[in-house]
């Protein structure tokens, strides 16, 4: 049975047989003609395809923007997909309001999806309008005439015209079409229509390619996917979630880089989560970029494998038939090998509970400080009892061909006081452990440096009062 995918699209209802794996920007463009969303890079950098998701929680709808060149369009069953064509009314709205009076657009091709991502702040009940917020709303956007000065004053503007922001809100100003206020209804019945119908795409016995939120598939392989039986791990709500279990955290392998720094016992652990996680992608990359993608990648600077590494995760893999558990300081062989099977997926990660005196640090450098990949990252989860190490996990990425574990360092600082002297021979054993190559992110002395340089910065920032940057770096 040929698969249908049904779901809004502004104030429409689509039900379409165009292939599962399709592009949401090759639909939208070719399928149904709506070209204010523009094709740019086609690789998630330069945020010209940005359209909003609406996805139903029980009684909640919630919109995030995403980029629509990296989206199949199978994973748009049963939401609601906004484009700037939706969000025009017979004025101008206040967002593309604000744009003009800041004088923040001239050739026009980034405006669309800058809206749309401008939207989608606003959208969200509660948010504040300010600087920071709009610089977030704009992480993912290019612009190549008028400059980011203008666009970021854009934020004056929305906050004096805005008296509440949130769907109900803007739907009462008149600034977002009455439409709005039907999305809700109209996508219950479509989801128990589809429930009923069961419209997941299940596995036909096909080679299937898996694809969580298709932000390194899509990259490299997206003309071949559309052609392709795919899995939309989307459909499988076990895959969700993050929740203190028994001894440890569980977070679902679909888990977004997004709701892992907004969720409350991640923050409990890791209290500068949000600053670490600005580091990387942008917000419309970080709305679809999963950890199971992240990890499964396996590419070795993978930004939060490494985290999560230091971490001392474990994986939970699934076959559909056997679930087997295993630490993640023992997934990677070589590079891009891993110990996963061909039809096994991960279906969680398990974080290993905080005592009161663990503490974590994350450190990233790249060419460019936000939306790039890092160069050499680094992270450190670190327990001292009685100033003695009791527990260390140390990573680094960039520095080998597989995302590494400091296995022999760790070994060395178990039991071991925080002293300058013990950190520099500890420093020792990073540099025989790592094997940095040079390549076109740098040289591999710039990597060992930097590597050194990290080790320092995490135990300087993390215990100020004993390790003083000045001493490491004249040692
Ligand atoms: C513009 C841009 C910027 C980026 N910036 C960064 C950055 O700063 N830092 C960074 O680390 N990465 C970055 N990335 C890379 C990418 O976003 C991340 O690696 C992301 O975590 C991949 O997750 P995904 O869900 O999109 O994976 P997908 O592309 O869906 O999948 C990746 C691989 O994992 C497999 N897979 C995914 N989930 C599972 C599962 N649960 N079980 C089994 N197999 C699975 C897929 O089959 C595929 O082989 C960036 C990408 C883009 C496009
Ligand atoms: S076309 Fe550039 S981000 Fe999608
Ligand atoms: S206004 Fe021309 S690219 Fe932004």
């Amino acid at each position: 049975m040929a698969h249908s995918t049904r779901f809004l699209l502004n104030n429409t209802e689509i039900d379409s047989s165009a292939p599962p794996g399709l592009l949401v920007l090759d639909f939208l463009r070719q399928h149904q003609q709506l070209t204010g969303t523009k094709e740019g890079c086609k690789e998630g950098d330069c945020g010209a395809c940005v359209v909003l998701i609406g996805t139903l929680d029980g009684k909640r709808l919630s919109y995030k923007p995403i980029t629509a060149c990296l989206m199949p369009l199978a994973e748009l069953q049963g939401k609601h997909l906004v484009t700037i064509e939706g969000l025009n009314l017979d004025h101008l709205n206040p967002v593309q309001q604000s744009i003009v009076n800041s004088g923040a657009t001239q050739c026009g091709f980034c405006t669309p999806g800058i809206v749309v991502s401008l939207t989608g702040l606003i959208m969200t009940e509660k948010t504040v309008i300010d600087q920071p917020s709009v610089k977030k709303a704009l992480s993912g956007h290019l612009c190549r005439c008028t400059g980011y000065r203008s666009l970021k004053q854009t934020a004056e503007d929305l906050q004096a015209s805005l008296s509440g922001t949130g769907i109900k809100a803007l739907i009462e100003q008149e600034m977002l079409p009455e439409w709005f206020s039907t999305v809700k209804r109209r996508l219950r019945k479509l989801n128990r229509s589809l429930q009923s119908s069961n419209g997941s795409l299940q596995n036909n016995g096909k080679p299937q390619v898996m694809i969580a939120g298709g932000t390194d598939l899509y990259v490299q392989q997206g003309e071949l996917i559309p052609d392709q039986a795919i899995h939309v791990l989307d459909n499988d709500p076990e895959l969700r979630g993050i929740e203190e279990v028994d001894n440890h955290i569980r977070v679902g392998a679909l888990t977004t880089f997004e709701e892992f720094a907004n969720d409350r016992l991640i923050q409990k652990m890791i209290p500068n989560i949000e600053g670490y996680m600005q580091l990387n992608a942008s917000w419309q990359i970080r709305n679809r970029a999963t950890l199971g993608g992240n990890l499964i990648n396996a590419s070795p600077i993978a930004d939060m494998t490494i985290p999560l590494l230091a971490l001392k995760s474990e994986l939970l893999l699934s076959d559909g038939k056997k679930e087997r558990l295993i630490p993640l300081t023992r997934f990677y062989k070589s590079y891009k090998t891993f110990d996963k099977g061909a039809s096994e997926i991960l279906v969680e990660i398990r974080l290993p509970q905080f005592s009161d005196t663990t503490q974590f640090h994350f450190e990233k450098a790249s060419k460019r400080k936000h939306l790039d990949i890092a160069t050499v990252n680094s992270a450190i989860c670190i327990d001292v009892e009685e100033d003695l190490i009791k527990h260390i996990g140390l990573a680094t990425g960039g520095v080998a061909p597989i995302p590494l574990y400091l296995h022999e360092t760790c070994h060395f600082l178990v039991g071991k006081p925080i002293e300058l002297s013990i950190i520099k021979e500890a420093l020792t054993i990073v540099q025989q452990e790592i094997a940095p190559i040079s390549d076109i992110r740098g040289s591999a002395d710039y990597k060992r440096l930097l590597a050194r340089q990290f080790f320092i910065a995490h135990f300087a920032t993390l215990f100020p009062e004993i390790i003083k940057l000045r001493d490491l770096y004249e040692a």
